[in-house]
């Protein structure tokens, strides 16, 4: 008690705040416009992604994470002491612990470069901690981490899929799949484009797949406006389930064929509870209808699919925040 801490989720495509006893303070999107070479922020968050695609040139616009990794550290601090002033008004996160999560792949370099988005802000911390995402995932799931054999959770987010199994407090396996809910925008915008002769923005295939996406069948239909290509002039067309599935279902079953892969790699004693658990499946992107019954076809094995799939990460952060020394066990630590 007493002194400020945060937990935070950089994610590719949204970024959660926990602040220690008051919840997920923030739930935004991780992107940035800025004018000038001394790229001075002029919106964040949902703001700057109603310029994405439509600012003029003289705005930059741009998600500064990219599968997990930070790719531009300028726009990247920017955002953040942006969205500090922005989006938490009054509440500020200044001063204080921060505890990271971080992809349990990247390299120590690139970990580095997440602690340098806090050191670098305006956010004077006390300690900067850096949380592998799966250990944060399973604290925000509510589990006992330190006493369970066998945990596995499928993370599916913006931009990776990432799969682990913990035991004991460690992770035992983790797999990274280099796609997830952006690469799906895409293929409904690259599938407009060649079908229709139409274009539509990023947002409106995000709109589109959340609207549509089923990995099973469903019968329900979104209009949406455009441009098209060969009029070259604005104009609406009509979407359905039926035609959009297509276009992402493999993906599903390549990730239930991926969890299935990693248990049958894992010793028994551990795939034992995995089995008697169930799969743990969290990240926003879990929430697509009927995507447990593919994992559950392909695995033979019960599927939990969280209501708060988007804030596991965020909350399990913030769970460690109330308990510092479980914490300083699982930080992240440079040679
Ligand atoms: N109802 C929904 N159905 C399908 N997808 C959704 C839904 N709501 C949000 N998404 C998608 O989930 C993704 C965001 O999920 P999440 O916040 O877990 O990712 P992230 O943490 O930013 O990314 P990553 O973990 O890959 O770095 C976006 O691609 C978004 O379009
Ligand atoms: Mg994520």
């Amino acid at each position: 008690m007493g002194h400020k801490a945060y937990g935070i989720d950089f994610g590719s495509n949204t970024i959660k705040v926990y602040r220690k006893g008051q919840g997920i303070v923030l739930t935004e999107k991780n992107i940035v416009s800025t004018v000038g070479k001394d790229k001075r922020p002029v919106a964040v968050g949902e703001d700057a992604y109603e310029m994405y695609e439509r600012a003029p040139a003289s705005i930059h616009v741009a998600f500064p994470i990219k599968r997990g990794i930070i790719s531009d550290m300028d726009d990247m601090v920017a955002l953040w002491n942006f969205a500090g002033k922005k989006l938490a008004g009054h509440r500020r996160f200044k001063g204080g612990d921060f505890y990271l999560s971080v992809p349990a792949d990247i390299t120590d370099v690139e970990k580095k470069a997440y602690e340098r988005i806090i050191t670098d802000s305006e956010c004077k911390p006390k300690k900067v901690m850096l949380i592998p995402k799966p250990v944060a995932d399973a604290y925000g799931l509510g589990l006992d981490v330190e006493q369970s054999s066998g945990i596995l959770i499928a993370n599916l987010g913006a931009d990776t899929v990432e799969i682990s199994v913990l035991s004991r407090g460690g992770i035992v396996v983790s797999k990274i799949l280099p796609y997830g809910g952006n690469d799906y925008d895409d293929k409904i915008r690259n599938y407009v484009r060649k079908k229709y002769n139409f274009l539509i923005g990023k947002r409106t295939a995000e709109f589109v797949k959340t609207s549509l996406i089923s990995a099973v069948p469903d019968d329900r239909a979104v209009k949406v406006v455009g441009r098209d290509v060969v009029k070259g002039l604005p104009g609406e067309i009509t979407l359905s389930s039926a035609e959009i599935n297509p276009l992402i279902n493999d993906r599903f079953d390549d990730i239930a064929v991926a969890i299935r892969a990693v248990i049958e790699r894992t010793p028994p004693e551990i795939s034992h509870e995995i089995k008697q658990r169930g799969v743990f499946v969290t990240g926003a992107s879990s929430w697509i209808n009927g995507i447990d019954d593919v994992i559950m076809r392909e695995t033979g094995i019960g599927v939990n699919v969280s209501k708060d799939a988007q804030k596991t990460v965020a909350s399990g952060l913030g769970f460690l925040t109330e308990h510092s020394k479980l914490a300083a066990k699982y930080a992240i630590k440079f040679k």
